[in-house]
């Protein structure tokens, strides 16, 4: 297949995607959304109910709170890409396996490639880990700048998980505020190849 040179190309390249199990019980793809020239993208780690009924990213309560937290460093929805790990819901919300995050993962890295980000946000330590391609302690990394391959990578806490606490919900406030130094830096870290869709699944 023809390597895809626009979202909407690699969009149509995924096609109706029976690719892995989560096809059976998914209502919508949740491709990612956005702007395809943005500074910042986000990785998620999969739709939940309410993102698999609408085909939208984050538009159930985490969504909500990921917006505000835009609101609160400038940003509206429409200026950065949202996307997740797995671009269907995984059942009852669990974790995405290993099986599930490779088969996406080539659409997930030309996401990346085409959208060239200065800072790549992953959303939790499911996307922290895919990106990072390590298991990652997300309550020690959050808020941290690690170099990726022609981006920042920044790994925050799942806006879910700081639904569920005052503490959390502290990080994550402070975590946006360091996202946006990062932003308004001008350094981006040299560009090395790609990471390999084989390379997944080692965390
Ligand atoms: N949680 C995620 O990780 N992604 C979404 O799109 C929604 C909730």
């Amino acid at each position: 297949m023809k390597e895809a040179a626009t979202l909407a190309e690699l969009r149509e390249n995924l096609g109706v995607c029976t690719r892995c199990g989560l096809h059976q019980g998914r209502t919508n793809i949740v491709f990612g959304a956005g702007d395809e020239n943005a500074d910042l993208l986000f990785v998620g780690e999969g739709p939940g109910r309410v993102e698999d009924a609408k085909g939208v990213p984050f538009v159930g309560p985490a969504g909500k709170l990921l917006d505000e937290l835009l609101q609160s460093i400038s940003l509206t929805r429409s200026r950065v890409y949202i996307t997740n790990v797995v671009k269907c819901r995984p059942p009852g919300n669990r974790d995405p396996i290993p099986d599930e995050i490779e088969k996406c993962n080539r659409y997930l890295v030309r996401q990346i490639e085409l959208i060239k980000p200065k800072v790549l946000c992953a959303l939790g330590r499911v996307a922290a880990g895919v990106i990072l391609q390590r298991n990652v302690q997300i309550t020690r990394l959050h808020g941290q700048k690690v170099e990726g391959p022609g981006y920042f990578i920044v790994p925050v806490l799942h806006p879910a998980a700081a639904l569920r606490s005052a503490q959390n919900m502290a990080m994550i406030r402070e975590d946006f505020e360091n996202l946006r130094k990062y932003l308004d830096e001008d350094a981006v870290p040299p560009k090395t190849p790609a990471p390999e869709p084989e390379q997944m699944g080692l965390f």
